[in-house]
């Protein structure tokens, strides 16, 4: 048969990794797709750029629609990231008759649904198995490894960056801007790393594992997203004095009153295996009715990581290219006339549990008013322990704080509540006179 030749657009740590994956293993790759791949052009930014990698036989341009437009291409991989003018690229593409492989997260989550109903129509392949947890292959897990069962829900470490940063701040007691200097020189963030610390590329992600776990359409704009930046050294710490780990998580789950779209840093009990995933590595725990709790670890980012993914994609692609289009598996796993409508909920309809931690002036009862303020507003406190008000201080960065003895810190873990009722509950503690700053709330899921 013949070879299937590719044109791939951005050559940078994805790209390079691809080219280096697809030269050395080659002949192992071919044996698997059943025909050779061979990639013909290459879309670059700058052609001067000197790369270490082998690009014979690949001919470099710097117009984005050399690569769609070209006549022996049957298959694009688009690496480059971004939207705008990579929306267009796609699109191209898939006009031209050309299937797709993208490794490109924010492009699936704010337009996959009109890509996929493109490729629909036009009988081609989309394929985004690097657009979710670099190397692990879960987004071939969920939609076929699982086709069985009902999934209740996905809680994952889906940003490496930020698991990198938590980790070197818990362990190495490294400070946050120092972390993610590292994280950028080792090519793990994003070239902006806002989308990464602030939780938009997990958003990305999740968005993507929920339509695959329920059926839903893609539905980036309904996800609740907190990053990492507010997570202080001295929450870790306390924290891990409690026996939690605290990880930034995706977290989706089925409800009775719909879906739960969430990204946000979580204290999770360290005896669980997923609390124990370090540094970079990624890990997706999903939970379904037929099989139980599965577990998918390795490494989420990186050149070599990501091209595994990439190239499994291109050998799916390559091995069905001349099957019947109709009867090929869905790119959102469920039929696409077979999606559900299940409303997605707002954060204050969440149910969770919570890690609280509050500043307070330590006089007698103080803490019989905070008490009952929680009591009020239905939320059952599971333990309280007290610190000494000077240890805190100087973690949290709050500066001269008068009379230290006066002050103590409360440490707080609540059973699980309304994320309504815990607001409702914050703002009446942070109005009494006796709690100063604001109240620290981040939270807390079992896994169990
Ligand atoms: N910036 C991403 C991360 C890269 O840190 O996980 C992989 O998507």
């Amino acid at each position: 048969m013949n070879a299937v030749k590719i044109g791939l657009i951005g050559l940078g740590t994805v790209g390079s990794g691809t080219i280096s994956v697809l030269k050395r293993n080659a002949e192992e790759i071919s044996r698997r797709a059943g025909r050779k791949i061979i990639v013909v052009i290459a879309a670059v930014r700058d052609s001067k750029r000197r790369r270490n990698i082998d690009l014979s036989g690949i001919e470099i341009t710097e117009q984005i629609s050399d690569v769609v437009n070209h006549p022996d291409v049957q298959v694009v991989v688009e690496l480059a990231g971004g939207a705008g003018e990579i929306l267009h690229a796609v699109n191209t593409a898939l006009d031209n008759g050309k299937h797709v492989v993208t490794a490109n997260k924010a492009l699936i989550a704010l337009h996959g649904n009109e890509i996929f109903a493109k490729a629909q129509k036009k009988g081609l392949m989309v394929a985004f198995e690097a657009a979710v947890a670099g190397g692990i292959p879960i987004v071939k897990s969920i939609r076929e490894g699982l086709s069985a069962n009902r999934i209740e829900s996905i809680a994952g470490i889906i940003n490496g960056t930020c698991n990198f940063i938590l980790t070197q701040m818990s362990d190495a007691q490294q400070d946050f801007k120092q972390v993610l200097a590292e994280a950028q020189k080792l090519g793990y963030a994003e070239a902006d790393p806002v989308y990464d610390i602030e939780g938009i590329d997990a958003a990305h992600k999740l968005t993507i594992l929920a339509s695959l776990a329920f059926g839903i359409r893609l539905q980036f704009d309904k996800v609740y997203v907190e990053g990492i930046t507010a997570i202080r050294s001295v929450d870790i710490r306390y924290a891990r004095e409690l026996g939690y780990r605290i990880k930034h998580l995706g977290i989706a789950r089925k409800t009775r009153a719909g879906v739960e779209l969430r990204v946000h840093p979580t204290l999770i009990p360290q005896r669980r295996l997923i609390a124990n995933v370090d540094g970079v590595m990624n890990a997706v725990l999903v939970k379904a009715d037929a099989v139980g709790a599965t577990l998918y670890y390795g490494a989420g980012a990186g050149a070599e990581p990501t091209a595994s993914a990439v190239v499994a994609d291109l050998v799916d692609v390559v091995r069905t290219i001349t099957t019947d289009a109709e009867n090929r598996v869905p790119h959102l796993a469920f039929q696409p006339d077979c999606l559900s409508n299940d409303p997605i909920l707002g954060i204050e309809q969440v149910e969770t549990a919570y890690y609280l931690r509050l500043k307070v002036i330590n006089r007698p009862g103080v803490m019989a008013a905070i008490a009952t303020i929680f009591g009020e507003s239905d939320i059952s406190i599971e333990s309280v322990i007290q610190k000494s008000a000077s240890i805190s201080d100087a973690d949290v960065g709050a500066g001269a704080t008068g009379d230290a003895a006066a002050e103590a810190t409360i440490i707080m873990l609540t059973q699980n509540s309304l994320e309504s009722k815990m607001l409702q509950a914050i703002t009446a503690v942070e109005a009494l006179d006796a709690v100063k700053d604001e109240v620290v709330c981040i939270r807390l899921e079992c896994l169990d």
